[in-house]
């Protein structure tokens, strides 16, 4: 027994995709499946989504377990998924829209020890948060259980802003609403094309400018509220070179699959990344450790982008997000398509 426990993969961190349905649709959501034409999304499946997590959960030893979707509280018995996860010793966080998390969730999520609850907030007026995630009173819904999960355990919420043109205006008041919430560590996100995304990209997309701009902003809020932000899509460093933005940690993406966040989802489908579309393999049908393996030895990430032959900020920059390259161009070669934005 404790001989098959030592032979368990060690992850540091799984995104584990619950379900792809969501009872939001948000004009940049990356998820692959969403998008033109592209629609046809199964129910949320209780049954396979626990077989799948216990068979994964069978196989490693996950750091950090972050439940995410479509939309995780769309799923009955969320909670026992959360206890499975706890049980084998992983850190597990829910990243949900909020809409749907009762008072009931947060005090059992609280009894089972959640890391962390992260919940998208895109502005502090209901109006702009409305027009981007096309839900009316979802904003009302959202902000009214971040605060309760705030008020729940100091530092237990982590709000997200997602940056865009739809919300370029309000991200001052906006992140003095998550201090005003008691807040200090937040996620904020450029928008990365993907999903839904490349069909509202237009109203979405930020220029060059605009977006070193905004992070600017960011910044010098963080610095007077006393904040840790956290930015978790990497981005090109010719764009958004860190040393200009003190006050956040900006995430690199590394290549090697033994220690990068993996996705997997509800099926059993394993990913590069939850941005990334393209299925490595499928844990019904061969190990996990083989699907690593092969996938990390079959070259596909090895390629170096035209545009960053030579450059000296590879080894840390990796040409940005190419799963959104994957997304956008149908592979992981081209730099992130972010740099084909106008200046
Ligand atoms: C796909 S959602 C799934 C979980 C849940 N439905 C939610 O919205 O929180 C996971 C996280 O990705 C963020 N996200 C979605 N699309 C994005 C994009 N195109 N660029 C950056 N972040 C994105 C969401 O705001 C959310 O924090
Ligand atoms: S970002 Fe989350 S809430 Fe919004 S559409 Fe995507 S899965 Fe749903
Ligand atoms: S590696 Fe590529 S994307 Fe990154 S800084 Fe260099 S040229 Fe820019």
């Amino acid at each position: 027994m404790l001989f098959a426990h030592r032979k368990k993969l060690e992850l540091g961190v799984v995104v584990f995709e619950l379900t792809d349905a969501c009872n939001q649709a948000c004009k940049f959501c990356y998820n692959h499946f969403k998008g033109e034409g592209v629609c046809t999304v199964e129910a949320p499946n209780y049954r396979l989504a626990r077989r799948t997590l216990k068979r994964l959960l069978g196989e490693a030893r996950i750091g950090s377990l972050s439940l995410s979707g479509g939309e995780p509280m769309l799923l009955p018995h969320i909670h026992d998924l959360v206890l499975r996860g706890r049980m084998a010793g992983s850190n597990v966080n829910v990243l949900t829209n909020g809409t749907l998390l009762t008072d009931d969730d947060i005090a059992i999520f609280n009894d089972l020890g959640v890391g962390t609850l992260q919940i998208p907030m895109l502005a502090d007026s209901a109006e702009v948060h409305d027009s981007i995630t096309q839900l009316p009173g979802s904003w009302l819904r959202a902000t009214t259980a971040a605060r309760k999960v705030a008020q729940t355990k100091a530092g237990w919420l982590t709000p997200v802003l997602i940056l865009s043109r739809l919300n370029y205006g309000s991200i001052e008041s906006t992140m003095r609403m998550y201090a005003e919430m008691g807040c200090s560590y937040i996620m904020v996100n450029r928008f990365n094309i993907g999903g839904l995304g490349k069909v509202y990209a237009e109203e979405l997309t930020l220029t060059h400018d605009e977006l070193r701009s905004a992070f600017r902003r960011v910044d010098a809020m963080a610095a007077e509220l006393g904040m840790t932000i956290h930015s978790g899509v990497c981005t090109p460093m010719c764009l958004l070179d860190p040393k200009e933005y003190p006050h956040i940690m900006f995430t690199n993406c590394s290549t090697d699959l033994s220690s990068r966040p993996l996705t997997i989802n509800y099926r059993g489908d394993v990913r590069f990344c939850n941005h990334s579309p393209r299925v490595l393999g499928n844990i019904y049908n061969e190990s996990l450790r083989s699907i690593i393996e092969r996938s990390a030895s079959d070259g596909y990430f090895d390629s170096v982008p035209d545009s960053c032959v030579g450059c000296k900020l590879w080894q840390r920059c990796r040409g940005g997000c190419r799963a959104a390259s994957e997304q956008m161009y149908g592979t992981f070669d081209r730099i992130d398509p972010v740099m084909s934005t106008t200046n």
